[in-house]
């Protein structure tokens, strides 16, 4: 779906997740929001907080994970995604703190695995995903799967690309203080998610918007999985959507 600008799409993606709140909401259920953080979705999680604070739109009943956070990372350093998510959206909402999951950045090694594991049997529990999120890095990762990554991967500490640690290293003041590694939830959770919505913007990623969509579906470009998804949305701007 090509808008104007991503001002345009943000609204529509923002008034879509809203229906699917206030729908769950009507039938008493709970509704599972799988999020991301990254520049592309800061638009659509403005029109969330406008639809909550001008419209009324409760997230009482949402429930949400986040895809992935840096590893080491301390919840309250300002590069976190905790930090991310609690600015950008969760403290200028009503949703329950405790229904919040972002992974944790400050486990131990040995820890990692068994928690990753508890993570995607929490999402099971819940009944999946409901929406998940999703922006694009530039080499076609989603969340941090970077490319190599299979599509019935699991909830992992990977190492970033370099090309990810060289588009992170501005926002941490240069490529040493840029962590390696990073915890997020496998292509299998996200696959399994039963609507997922891609979100990119600019002429920057207008070429692997075409590897990912036109081009073969291959672990070099873990976007295109997404291929085989049966209820899956690009949601783009003209710039992104140029070079199709
Ligand atoms: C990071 C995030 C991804 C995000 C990507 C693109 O790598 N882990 O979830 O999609 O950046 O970032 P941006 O939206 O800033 O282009």
């Amino acid at each position: 779906v090509v808008f104007e600008d991503s001002l345009a799409a943000s609204r529509e993606v923002a008034r879509e997740i809203a229906a699917l709140i206030k729908s769950k909401q009507k039938n008493n259920q709970q509704c599972i929001l799988g999020l991301a953080t990254g520049s592309t979705p800061k638009g659509l999680y403005a029109e969330l907080v406008r639809l909550h604070k001008e419209e009324g739109l409760s997230f009482k009943n949402v429930i949400s994970f986040n895809l992935d956070e840096y590893y080491p990372m301390e919840p309250g350093s300002i590069h976190s995604y905790v930090y991310f998510m609690n600015e950008l959206l969760f403290k200028h909402i009503d949703i329950l703190p405790e229904n919040t999951h972002i992974p944790e950045g400050t486990l131990t090694k040995e820890e990692i695995s068994a928690y990753c594991n508890a993570y995607e049997a929490h999402i099971e529990a819940l009944g999946g995903i409901d929406l998940q999120i999703l922006g694009i890095g530039g080499n076609g990762h989603i969340g941090f799967n970077e490319s190599g990554s299979l599509q019935n991967s699991r909830t992992r500490l990977v190492a970033l690309d370099h090309i990810t640690r060289v588009a992170a290293s501005k926002g941490f003041g240069g490529l040493s203080k840029t962590p390696r590694t990073a915890i997020t939830l496998g292509i299998k959770k996200i696959m399994e998610a039963k609507r997922v919505i891609l979100m990119a913007w600019g002429e920057g990623k207008s070429n692997i918007i075409k590897a990912a969509t036109e081009g073969p579906v291959t672990n070099q470009v873990p976007a295109s999985f997404l291929q085989e998804h049966r209820n899956v949305a690009f949601v783009l701007d003209k710039a992104a959507a140029s070079k199709l």
